[in-house]
């Protein structure tokens, strides 16, 4: 299965979802390779401060032409996740042709819900060439104890994109990851963050009729 993570609206966890989402399904022994298609490197970054063994895969390929080359790149991994990159439309649009489904990670902002409309253009667009694209929308940093939450997931509901019912919320232990090349639940493996996206993953795999295939077990 080959998952895009994009968004190109900037910071919104393109990264911090693809590492996780990576790291979660190389726990349960697949082969995952993580194509970094930012041009800014993140996922290579994060990979380059990692210390002790790699848990996947990472490889950076911030070109146009992912969408022509992936059956090449991806021979011998069970799953793919390409980290998309923020802005550059012609590399979002050759990563979400390369893919079986798009994860867009949205914030709980108006302004993230209306700068959501730009990547479902590119996926709409996208369906002309590859019919079969599928599309979610995940709200990440969501503040807990609040209703904007919810208010989001209604407020997307306006895109002909699935909402996910599961959804990761703000916390620091992404943050504290990232800096050390770790994924979440190597330092809190049954803290919430680490909770919220084995339901985020779980929900995935569902939705892409993977339902076996029990992420972060
Ligand atoms: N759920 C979260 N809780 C706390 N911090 C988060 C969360 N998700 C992402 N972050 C932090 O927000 C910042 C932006 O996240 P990230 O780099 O994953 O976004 P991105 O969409 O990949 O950005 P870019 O568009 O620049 O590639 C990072 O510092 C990351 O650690
Ligand atoms: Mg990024």
């Amino acid at each position: 299965m080959i998952f895009g993570v994009l968004n190109q609206k900037g910071g919104v966890g393109k990264t911090t979802l693809s590492v996780n989402l990576a790291a979660g399904l190389a726990r349960t022994g697949v082969r995952v390779l993580l194509i970094d298609a930012d041009p800014q490197g993140s996922a290579l970054d994060w990979a380059a401060a990692r210390q002790g063994e790699p848990l996947f895969s990472v490889v950076g390929f911030p070109r146009p032409t992912i969408h022509k080359e992936i059956s090449q790149i991806g021979q011998g991994y069970d799953h793919i996740i390409i980290d998309g990159p923020p802005r550059v439309t012609d590399l979002a649009r050759s990563a979400i042709l390369a893919s079986d489904i798009v994860v867009i990670p949205v914030q709980p902002s108006p302004y993230d819900i209306w700068a959501a409309e730009e990547v479902v253009k590119l996926i709409e667009e996208a369906r002309v060439y590859k019919e079969k694209i599928k599309s979610v929308f995940v709200v990440n940093r969501k503040i807990t104890n609040t209703a904007i939450g919810r208010d989001v997931r209604e407020a997307l509901a306006a895109y002909p994109v699935h909402v996910l019912q599961a959804s990761l919320a703000q916390r620091v232990v992404f943050v504290e990851t990232a800096a050390q090349g770790q994924a979440i639940f190597e330092v809190d493996a049954a803290g919430p963050a680490v909770v919220e996206m084995e339901a985020v993953a779980a929900e995935l795999m569902e939705y892409v009729n993977y339902p076996d295939l029990k992420v972060g077990a």
